[in-house]
């Protein structure tokens, strides 16, 4: 399905060091979730949206992603001699969006300095930003990113980013925005990384997932690292929207939810809440934990 834009990056080079060892040899982006891979969740989205052409931001270490992505007419044969021909379109996620290509962010200096590598793929076109640890909705969140990339062109917007509500606990996570309006759709005023739940203008969240014209990256390069010498999108974010821009947030709808697998406890309960929403094996898994629930040895 076409879509409004055409072009995506998604970021995929951090160390992952929440998830630590797990993340040691193994990109966080390819733990599984529901039985595939978090970043293929993403890249289904994005096909859904009508993404034509992907850009990975990714790394040394994160060679498995690339691998993911690319044809094996091996394995294909291979399933298809042992009669396995069933697990074949399973196996083939370099079909879902016609053109990906790849570029290495070779020191992890942030998610702004990662978005940076993608300036010469852009070019002069508005285009997506979707994580690549973070999912939207049980069911793909192709309409959340439509929406939002709606949104985008219907306000001529410089950005557009997808916003969740989140817990008071949980602000002092997250890029926080503080809102012009109240509403689904409204303009942002100013957006601050990870306040102190006291200090939050609001408890709504960006959602990882953002529509940008190509003003983000002179914005990118006028950001100062940070303490931990990162360059951070959000600071380009705000000074968009301080300086004037049209910043626009839209909020998930019920059904969105974001599912971030950045630390254990986020990864726990997106796992669970995949595995729990399985067609074939979600029931008997609920059986099972239902039994453990009074079992304190676990
Ligand atoms: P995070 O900040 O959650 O990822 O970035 P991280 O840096 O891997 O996490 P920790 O703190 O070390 O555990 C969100 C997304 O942005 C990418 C990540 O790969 C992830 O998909 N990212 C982050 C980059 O591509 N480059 C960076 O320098 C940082």
């Amino acid at each position: 399905m076409a879509g409004l834009i055409d072009k995506a990056l998604v970021p995929v080079a951090g160390r992952g060091t929440r998830l630590l060892p797990a993340t040691k040899a193994q990109p966080k982006e390819m733990l599984p979730v529901g039985g595939k891979p978090v970043v293929q969740h993403v890249v289904e989205e994005l096909a859904h949206a009508g993404v034509r052409d992907l850009l990975f931001v990714t790394a040394r270490g994160k060679g498995s992603i690339e691998d993911h992505f690319e044809p094996d007419p091996d394995l294909i044969e291979a399933l298809r001699k042992s009669g396995k021909q069933d697990l074949v379109p399973s196996v083939d996620a370099s079909q879902l969006v016609p053109n990906v290509y790849y570029t290495r962010q070779p020191v992890p200096r942030g998610l702004g300095d990662a978005i940076q590598h993608g300036r010469a793929f852009v070019g002069n076109e508005p285009f997506i930003v979707a994580l690549g640890d973070s999912i939207i909705g049980l069911r793909g969140g192709a309409t959340a990113t439509r929406r939002t990339a709606r949104v985008f062109v219907e306000w001529g917007a410089d950005a557009a980013v997808a916003v969740e509500e989140v817990r008071p606990d949980q602000v002092a996570s997250y890029g926080i925005v503080r809102p012009m309006a109240v509403g689904e759709v409204f303009r942002v005023a100013t957006i601050v990384e990870k306040p102190e739940p006291k200090a939050a203008p609001s408890r709504l969240a960006v959602a990882g997932r953002y529509i940008f014209s190509p003003t983000i990256f002179q914005a990118l390069q006028d950001v100062r690292p940070d303490a931990n010498g990162e360059i951070q999108l959000t600071d380009a974010i705000r000074s968009i929207a301080e300086g004037g821009g049209k910043v626009i947030g839209v909020r998930l709808r019920r059904g969105e939810e974001r599912y971030d697998i950045g630390n254990l406890r986020s990864y726990y309960e997106t796992f669970f809440r995949f595995a729990l929403a399985d067609a074939e094996h979600g029931s008997r898994l609920r059986a099972y934990l239902r039994s453990h629930m009074t079992d304190r040895s676990g």
